[in-house]
């Protein structure tokens, strides 16, 4: 995961800037670079592979203002070219960027029909070749008006040879920025910084910041300037082994957009593995244990939907001893860890019965690769949180990729209909980011679950696993004891315990099912249990039938069970948190879990 720093000040910048680097090294990246002012001049080192590899043939760099960048490779390889800082054609601006420009392919498209030649393959080098192309003596301006162009996430930092200025940027991409003594740093977050301070301005969605020789200055996304507090930060530098998170479950749920974006990047559609998906089945078995089990549930309606195929989702310690009915099904094998010992005896008993497999894992060469015929893997980074968060995400994102593979094989998606998908998919990085934005209001709102005992969360239709999702992680990290149903299920059984002193989760996003889980949300009301309900912005009539709204943004329906995760991920983790509990090793759990 990328990772940048800037810095201005009365010291020398580059190894300040390195120092930092290493800091966020636990990102994971697989380049670095560094671009500094010396005496008028821009200078910059840039190496494939480590920190270590870029200090030893680093040469000396002098100047007070540089950025650095780690870059975990996305558009093109890792190399020397694709590794920030990118320059403009003149030498004289740098910039490092993390995030996605959406539409650098017709920025790029345009900036060489006016005669630009780039040197990389990254999406990021459009940017100094258009704060160039707009430069007039005024980087901030310069920097401004060539935002206006991208459509994507980004944070940047800018400098140029010529003006005393170092410019930041943020869009949907962290950046704060950190502020020392006669000294000013931009970071992707506060681990890079620590050891000089723990003063932090968190910058927010649309701000551009200058730092110069009389401090610095924030505009806002309506090009206003603006202060913003200062925070003094509690944390050490051991903390920085987790990122900053207090948690690695919560560095591993902020992580998503990233993890989103990696995991997109690397399934195939339509590829080689195509072949993987052409078979004689007549149906799909989704087999798996816990959060992987809820992400196969939720699988289930996407491959039903967008491919039509009938699917069966078992829990893995079940299917090894479930009789075998007539038919052919493809077995979907997912795990995380790839190890989990139900989930692989399961492949072992699928191929024995004579089926197709493929494997959903996070961690190559695992034990399950070698159990199946295919692996899909997810790309959402080492998860050490035992409550599985970016995985569980990863993994409903595989079950798009399987669902266009399989539309496709089957001739039940055309090429218009995979081209609209692969639309959505690429807008989800940044919609999960927006989601992660709305922590606070996440956090202030888990008090009601505080001193609860037992907790109901509810959803209908692609919702459903959501809601058992939700309940698992609650349970798992927080030790309250929660249970998911199907919302139109309660008044079946389940009603009988909902009083004023058990909250519910409604997750009630508008789908065909919506006036429905309004009726049942009008159910538990009428008990007086208090609701949580869970929308999109558009929501505006939620309020009326809940206590509490949390809203996320918007998304077509079969693509909102990604943010409602992430909401729900953050709910358990707070709840967690404010009743004192150990989060990333909840008591009797493990990791991997490699006993049947
Ligand atoms: C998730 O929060 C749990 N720790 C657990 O249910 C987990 O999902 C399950 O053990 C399966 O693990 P796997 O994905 O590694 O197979």
């Amino acid at each position: 995961m990328c990772g940048i720093i800037g810095y201005r000040g009365q010291r020398t910048a580059a190894p300040l800037i390195v120092k930092g680097l290493q800091r966020l090294e636990y990102r994971g990246y697989d380049s670095a670079g560094v671009a500094v002012v010396e005496k008028g001049k821009l200078r910059f080192h840039k190496r494939k592979g480590s920190i270590q590899d870029l200090i030893i043939s680093m040469p000396e760099l002098g100047g007070f203002r540089g950025i650095g960048h780690t870059r975990w490779a996305t558009h093109g390889v890792p190399s020397e070219d694709n590794a920030h800082p990118h320059m403009d054609r003149s030498g004289s601006i740098a910039v490092v960027h993390n995030g996605i420009i959406e539409n650098y392919i017709d920025i790029r498209e345009e900036l060489v029909k006016e005669g630009v030649k780039f040197r990389s393959e990254t999406d990021t080098e459009v940017i100094p070749h258009l704060i160039a192309k707009y430069y007039d003596g005024s980087l901030k301006d310069a920097v401004e008006r060539a935002l206006k162009g991208l459509h994507g996430s980004f944070a940047l930092a800018v400098i140029h040879s010529d003006e005393d200025v170092v410019v930041g940027a943020r869009m949907d991409s962290p950046l704060i920025m950190a502020v020392g003594d006669g000294e000013v740093f931009l970071a992707s977050d506060m681990p890079a910084v620590l050891e000089h301070t723990n003063r932090v301005v968190y910058l927010q969605n649309g701000d551009i910041v200058t730092i110069d020789p009389d401090g610095y200055r924030i505009w806002d996304g309506k090009g206003e300037e603006v202060h913003r507090e200062e925070d003094v930060v509690d944390l050490n530098l051991e903390d920085a082994e987790k990122g900053g998170y207090s948690h690695f479950m919560l560095k591993e749920i902020f992580e998503q957009p990233y993890a989103v974006h990696k995991s997109l990047l690397g399934m195939p559609i339509n590829g080689g593995p195509g072949r993987a998906y052409t078979g004689r089945y007549d149906s799909v078995k989704i087999v798996a244990c816990g959060t992987s089990y809820h992400a196969g549930l939720v699988g289930k309606y996407i491959i039903g939907e967008l491919s039509k195929m009938p699917v069966q989702v078992e829990m893995a310690s079940e299917y090894r001893y479930s009789p075998h009915p007539k038919g052919n099904p493809l077995v979907i094998l997912v795990t995380q860890s790839g190890e989990t010992a139900d989930t692989v005896a399961a492949a072992r008993e699928a191929r024995l019965r004579g089926r197709r497999t493929i494997a959903i894992t996070n961690v190559v060469g695992s034990s399950i690769t070698r159990e199946v015929d295919h692996v899909v893997y997810t790309r959402a980074g080492i998860e050490i949180g035992v409550a599985a968060s970016k995985t569980f995400t990863a993994q409903v994102l595989a079950f798009y990729i399987v669902a266009l593979n399989l539309g496709m094989a089957g001739k039940t998606m055309n090429a218009d209909d995979v081209r609209e998908v692969k639309q959505h998919l690429r807008t989800l990085p940044r919609l999960v980011q927006k989601t992660l934005d709305t922590a606070p209001d996440i956090e202030k709102k888990a008090k009601m679950f505080k001193d609860a005992s037992s907790a109901f969360f509810i959803g209908r239709n692609i919702h459903y696993p959501l809601a058992l999702e939700g309940a698992l992680k609650m349970k798992e990290i927080s030790y309250l004891h929660a249970e998911g149903y199907p919302s139109g299920e309660l008044k079946h059984g389940p009603l009988a315990l909902i009083t004023t002193e058990t909250p519910v989760v409604a997750i009630a996003i508008r789908d065909h099912t919506y006036e429905k889980i309004l009726g049942n949300m009008g159910e538990v009301s009428a008990r007086g249990g208090p609701i949580l309900a869970i929308g999109d912005e558009r929501n505006h009539d939620l309020a009326k039938y809940s206590d509490e709204v949390l809203y996320m943004p918007y998304a077509p329906p079969i693509f909102s069970p990604i943010l409602v995760g992430v909401v729900l991920q953050l709910l358990a983790y707070y709840v967690a948190r404010d009743r004192g509990c150990e989060i990333d090793k909840p008591r009797n759990l493990a990791k991997s879990v490699t006993v049947e």
